[in-house]
Parts: C-alpha cells; structure tokens; sequence
C-alpha cells in the first residue's frame, strides 16, 4: 500500500501538541525490560511500527507484555536466559533493533538466532556489529558478510576495548548489551560522542557505567535490574519536523511539549538557531555529564528568517536524523548550507544524501549532493511539486513540511511510511491550521 497525500501551502501555525514518544528510547525500554531479572513498567512507550516490531521480537524471546490503558509491564526472561526463537525474528524496518538486539543474543550460549526485515532492512550492513561482536566471542554469519539476514549463535563472551571507526549509538549500544555478560570490563571508544540512552537507562538499573576521555566503559553483570518504571519522553526527532514547519512558515508559532532535551540529541536546535530560528526551551548544556534519567523541556518556536550555515562532522550524530530537515532549512535561507562529515546517511532508511538532493531538487531546490553530505543553495523558499518517500520515514515527512512551506505545494508518495515513528503526523500538522 503506497499512499498519496498532498500538503498545500499554509498562510500560518499556530498552537501546542506533545510530539509522539521517543522511538530510540522506546526500543531501549523494551529491550533492556526483556533483559531484566524484574519486571518494569513503561509509561508513554510508542506505539508505531518501529516500536511494535521489538515488542513482538521480546515476547518471541520469551518476555511477556502487559498492555494497560497507559503503560505496559513487561516480564524479562533475564540476561542469559532469552528463549530459543522459534523461526526467524523480523525486525521490520527497525534498524536500532537489528543493531542492538544482537548485544543480548550474544550471551544466549550455544543458541542462534536468525535475524531478517524488509526490503529497506536488507540494504543496511550490519559488518559494524559484526566485527565487535566477534571479537567478544560470538559467532555471525551475514548474506555477502555484510547484510541481513544474518545468523548470531551466543557464546562465552569477553570484554574488549574497540574502537568504533564511525559514530554510532546503535553500535555502541549493541556492544555495551553484550558487555553486561562478558568477563571483566569493556570499553567502547567513538570519533564524536552519540546518543546516550542507553548509557543512562543502564546506570539507573545500577550498572556501572562511566565516561572516559572517547567513550564509556561498562562492567559486566549478574543481572539487570531497572528501576520499577520508566517514563519515555517526546521525540526531539519528530518534534523537529513540527518545529521546521513552525521556523518555515511565515508568523507561525508553536509550542511542543515535554520534548527529551538530551545533549546528544539537539544537535538540530543548535543549528537551527544558528541559522536563525527563534527556538526558546531548556536545552540540557552541551557535554553536560552522564546521569540518571532524561531531561525534558516545552519548545517554543517562531518563524523567522534565516542565513546559511556549516555543519562539521563533530556536529553530524548529534543531529543525524535531522539533517534532511537541515538541507529544507537551507533551501529558504540566505546564502549556502553545508553539511560535512555525514556519509553515515548513505545508510540510513534509504540513501539520504540521494533522495533528500534528488527529493528537495524535484521541488525547485538548489542542492548538489557530495560524497559525504551535502551544499544547498538557498533561494529563500521551494515551488513545490511531487516527492517520493522511497519508503522512508523521514523523507515522508520533509515532504510534509516542505508542502506546508512552499509555494505550490507537495504531493508525497508514500507517506504512509510516516508511520514508522510518527502515526498522527498528517492529524497533528492539521490540528496546528488556525481555525482548527
Ligand atoms: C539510533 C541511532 C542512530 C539513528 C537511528 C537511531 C539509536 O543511528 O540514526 O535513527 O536509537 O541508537 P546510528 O547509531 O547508526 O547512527
């Protein structure tokens, strides 16, 4: 099913909405409630098609899930004792689950696992987890050593000091997984830091997790223990297509509420500022350090001009599901926006260098893809015309927004792929039209 939908331009924006619940947090929850010897209790969890594909993964795996009007409970079976999947577990189009997922398979000694997805799925490598993973004593076989689906067989695990050749939360977060049951600590180095979730959720079940100079080290551990409930805050990511359209369209103003503010996350709001939108809330300090917990704050968001600006790659995992809105951003600014450092998003849901230059150019855009990123040339605004969301997620979206901001308006083909992190995206950007 591929849907059409056409999103006229829009003389202002006006209003609050809470975006839905965060969707890296979501999959951590679940997963590390899996993993755990107690139950826990999960307040605010998505509830979309990223989200649902690891809930059904863990009951594969023998958790079990309560669902009640405003939480889950989920049972874990406990760190080594994931039961045997009957069949192949599918992971959908969820690649933070295939990445991590594999850092709890690993301590299931002398049991394999088949992991496959959808046709997005199998173009995403997943050599990245691979090599660490090896490293640590499990055994994986991949199609052509580097795609899905591919094959973990857990076994007696040791920790490592590795290094990631590129930053990467997920991979950070598979082998820090694997870390709770290997011998001894382990270390995980990164060129830039990235997100951090999985670090805090695991300090607050009383792992001893800290930061060193260019990474974080872990210990290993007899069981994981969460705290009785966690809460998931707001999606800075898809607060930040809400906040796009509020920056773009002309004396809007909106309000986002309870957004996760995390540092490792903002890297949007930064540099959409930087640009020169007016964006005021409570941004946790850049480096601020390791804690317990999320921080969350209300957004409040303006339309204002904008001027073209430079993202360096020491700024690229702090905002790197946001920069196809950076790229729409600077095709209403003055001047050039350049994004540097970002090869990571040839890998991502779809290419995203390709279909955002492709996507934003079939609307009257001036950009030119390079080999790791992209160079917009912004004309102050977009005529509109037709984009394809190659089934990915975002790409739906930044057609949305770019529909809402243009001058003829967007037809997006495909934006049912929305749904994949944000189910009432197209409700919630009509309940923010003044008269509604
Ligand atoms: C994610 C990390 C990022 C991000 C993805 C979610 C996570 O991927 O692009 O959407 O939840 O850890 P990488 O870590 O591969 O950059």
């Amino acid at each position: 099913m591929s849907q059409t939908v056409r999103f006229d331009p829009v003389r202002r924006l006006k209003g609050t909405l809470t975006p839905p619940a965060d969707k890296s947090i979501s999959h951590r929850a679940a997963l590390l409630g899996a993993m755990a010897s107690e139950p826990v209790r999960v307040r605010n969890f998505l509830d979309a098609a990223d989200t649902n594909s690891t809930l059904a993964a863990m009951q594969q795996l023998g958790a079990l899930v309560d669902n009640h009007s405003d939480h889950l409970v989920i049972r874990g079976t406990g760190l080594r004792e994931a039961a045997p999947a009957l069949g192949t577990i599918d992971v959908g189009n969820a690649g933070t689950l295939m990445r991590l997922l594999p850092g709890w398979l690993a301590a299931q000694e002398g049991r394999s696992y088949t992991l496959d997805g959808d046709e997005s799925i199998r173009r995403r490598p997943v050599d990245r987890i691979a090599e660490p993973l090896r490293l640590m004593g499990v055994e994986i076989g991949a199609t052509e050593e580097r795609y899905p689906p591919f094959t973990v067989v857990g076994g007696r695990l040791r920790g490592i000091d590795y290094t990631l050749p590129v930053a990467s939360a997920q991979v950070k977060s598979c082998i820090l997984l694997a870390a709770l049951t290997a011998n001894g600590e382990t270390i995980v180095r990164e060129p830039e830091p990235s997100r951090d979730h999985t670090e805090r959720m695991l300090l607050s079940a009383g792992v001893t997790v800290t930061r060193v100079e260019d990474g974080v080290r872990v210990m290993n551990q007899d069981e994981l223990v969460l705290g009785e409930e966690i809460v998931v805050p707001a999606d800075l990511s898809s607060a930040a297509f809400v906040m796009a359209a509020g920056i773009l369209v002309p004396k809007s103003r909106l309000v986002l509420c309870g957004v996760n503010t995390n540092w490792t996350r903002t890297g949007f709001v930064r540099i959409a500022q930087r640009m020169g939108a007016i964006i005021v809330g409570d941004l946790e300090e850049h480096g601020a350090p390791l804690t317990v917990g999320e921080p969350t704050s209300d957004l409040d968001v303006t339309a204002g001009p904008l001027i073209g600006t430079t993202v360096e790659a020491s700024e690229v995992p702090l905002a790197i599901d946001e920069l196809p809105l950076v790229a729409l951003l600077g095709c209403f600014a003055e001047g050039e926006t350049i994004v540097r450092g970002a090869a990571e998003l040839k890998v991502k849901e779809s290419d995203r260098i390709q279909t955002v230059v492709d996507g934003l150019n079939g609307l009257g855009g001036r950009l030119e893809a390079t080999d790791d990123g992209f160079v917009v040339t912004g004309t102050g605004g977009l005529r509109g015309g037709t984009i394809h969301s190659h089934g990915d997620h975002r790409l739906a979206m930044l057609g949305a927004i770019a529909g809402l901001a243009s001058r003829e308006g967007v037809q997006v083909v495909g934006m049912d792929a929305a749904d994949v992190s944000y189910p009432g995206f197209a409700a919630d950007m009509a309940s923010l039209l003044p008269g509604t």
